[in-house]
């Protein structure tokens, strides 16, 4: 183990779904690089239930195989070894209540947790939970984590809450946002809440607007059935970007406890001025993607991908302008973007600052250029502060240059890893600790919003702004700023 950790009780993982994409992709990958740094307690057993006739055999190789494709690096035999006798298979058809009292045999609920990850589609949630109660396995430390989908809008999100609230207390269930774990989204906290430069520097005094922007590369990746019906607002916006807009504007809470993040969340939350179809044309803008090159390679437009349904106004990008209403965040704009098929994969947040209320150094700059600090989230995460500073030299005025502070995380913390987003929640749900994952009323909260931007584009009726593949989206998103006298980060 490792010992700057303190330790917990051992626990059941039971994964549904084991087979699944997620779990293979993800789950298997987080718990082969928690087992590679030492962090699984040393009963912890991952118990994989599927429908499917394998057994505990024929699962470890699969397992194995899954590694070797989505690990990236080659897998140390030690540390498989060590994470194959942990694993166990259980074939089990989820419909079948009756099926679920096996779980009595192969786990001690009454010593070890039981944590219940769902990482199978929501239409299957009632029937696991409606299997697990029967079967009389679960006692008060018994957890379920589940993440997004959580619905596509309000009504059928609290579907999904109602039916696993009829078996779990909302303090037993984890419901991930997978950028919660990102290390640099959690560092944000430490930034605005540790460092007195910033809590002091941080609302309508200073700040003039925040950008956040959520570039990716990658196109719908053979997803096209899902994202088709979900659109990059509720693929992208509703949770992740949403969840760092509450990290950057929330209030500092009392504490880490997660009751005490949460509230400050659900705070910001409830202050985003609505968009509706008063303000929706103003406040944001749809994108699709046509054919186009990224890095030298041409690449098939949104309705020229394998399987597409040529008819489709499903965005695949969404630029916004948001509004707090509350007191620190009065007159301050967050500009939201994200999209599919851009330039480059880049996650960043930028703070820009307000400009000094008179010039004292017009030699070099009519204007002088304000504050920004950038935070990048993904790749290459470091904070950035651009300033100015004085060109060395003698022999003139003073004179000005645009210089920045530059801290890389790879850089200064050069001997520690860097996890990906997974392992620490999946660390987290073990150990439970539910601080970075999403309340109930969060996330309900969340829909209410996104759910008034899709009735007004629905009602406005217009089709998404082309933008080829390989560009930092439709011009319309540049307007969109520009029309506020700002432009986006390049
Ligand atoms: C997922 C979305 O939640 O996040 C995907 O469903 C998206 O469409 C992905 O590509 C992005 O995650 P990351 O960690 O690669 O930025």
């Amino acid at each position: 183990m490792n010992t700057t950790q303190e330790t917990f009780p051992d626990c059941d993982l039971v994964i549904y779904g084991g087979l699944g994409d997620l779990s293979r992709r993800k789950l298997l990958i987080s718990l082969y690089r928690l087992e590679h740094g030492d962090f699984l307690e040393p009963g912890t057993r991952i118990i994989a239930v599927d429908r499917l006739e394998e057994n505990t055999e024929s699962y470890i190789k699969i397992a194995y195989q899954s590694l070797q494709s989505f690990l990236g690096s080659p897998v140390d035999e030690a540390v498989w070894e060590k994470l194959s006798v942990r694993l166990s298979y259980q074939q089990m058809d989820l419909m079948n209540p009756d099926e679920f009292k096996i779980f009595n045999e192969i786990t001690d609920s009454s010593k070890r947790v039981m944590v219940n990850y769902f990482a199978v589609a929501p239409f299957l949630f009632k029937a696991i939970c409606q299997g697990l109660e029967q079967s009389g396995v679960l006692t008060e430390t018994s957890r379920m984590v589940m993440e997004k989908p959580i619905g596509h809008d309000l009504a059928s999100s609290q579907e999904i809450n109602d039916v696993v609230a009829s078996v779990f207390q909302e303090s037993q269930v984890y419901r991930i946002d997978h950028y919660l774990g990102k290390e640099t989204v959690l560092n944000l906290l430490a930034l605005r809440f540790a460092n007195s430069i910033f809590t002091t520097n941080w609302d309508h005094n200073t700040i003039d607007s925040v950008q956040i922007t959520v570039a990716e590369e990658v196109g719908i990746e053979g997803r096209w059935e899902y994202f088709d019906q979900t659109g990059q607002l509720r693929d992208m916006v509703q949770n992740h970007l949403l969840q760092i807009l509450t990290f950057v504007a929330m209030e500092p809470p009392v504490n880490l406890k997660a009751q005490s993040i949460h509230n400050e969340k659900i705070k910001v939350l409830n202050a985003l001025r609505p968009i509706t179809l008063a303000n929706v044309n103003e406040t944001t803008v749809r994108g699709q993607y046509t054919d186009g090159f990224q890095k030298g390679t041409a690449v098939p437009g949104y309705l020229n991908e394998e399987g597409a349904n040529t008819q489709s106004t499903t965005e695949s990008f969404v630029a916004l302008r948001v509004d707090i209403d509350n007191w620190r965040w009065a007159g301050v704009p967050f500009y939201l973007r994200t999209g599919k098929r851009l330039m480059n994969k880049r996650t960043e947040i930028v703070i820009n600052f307000k400009q000094l209320p008179h010039n004292i150094f017009t030699e070099s700059y009519k204007e002088l250029p304000a504050n920004k600090l950038v935070i990048h989230l993904q790749p290459n995460e470091g904070i950035e502060i651009q300033m100015l500073n004085k060109v060395p030299g003698i022999d003139e005025n003073i004179k000005l240059q645009k210089t920045k502070l530059d801290l890389s995380f790879s850089e200064t913390f050069k001997n520690s890893s860097l996890y990906g987003g997974y392992e620490k929640l999946v660390l987290e749900a073990m150990r439970g600790n539910p601080t970075l994952f999403i309340s109930r009323e969060e996330i309900e909260q969340a829909w209410s919003w996104v759910d008034s931007i899709q009735d007004a584009w629905s009602h406005a009726n217009e089709e998404p702004k082309g933008y080829p593949a390989g560009s930092w989206g439709p011009v319309a998103s540049v307007a969109l700023l520009a029309r506020d006298g700002r432009s986006w980060e390049e």
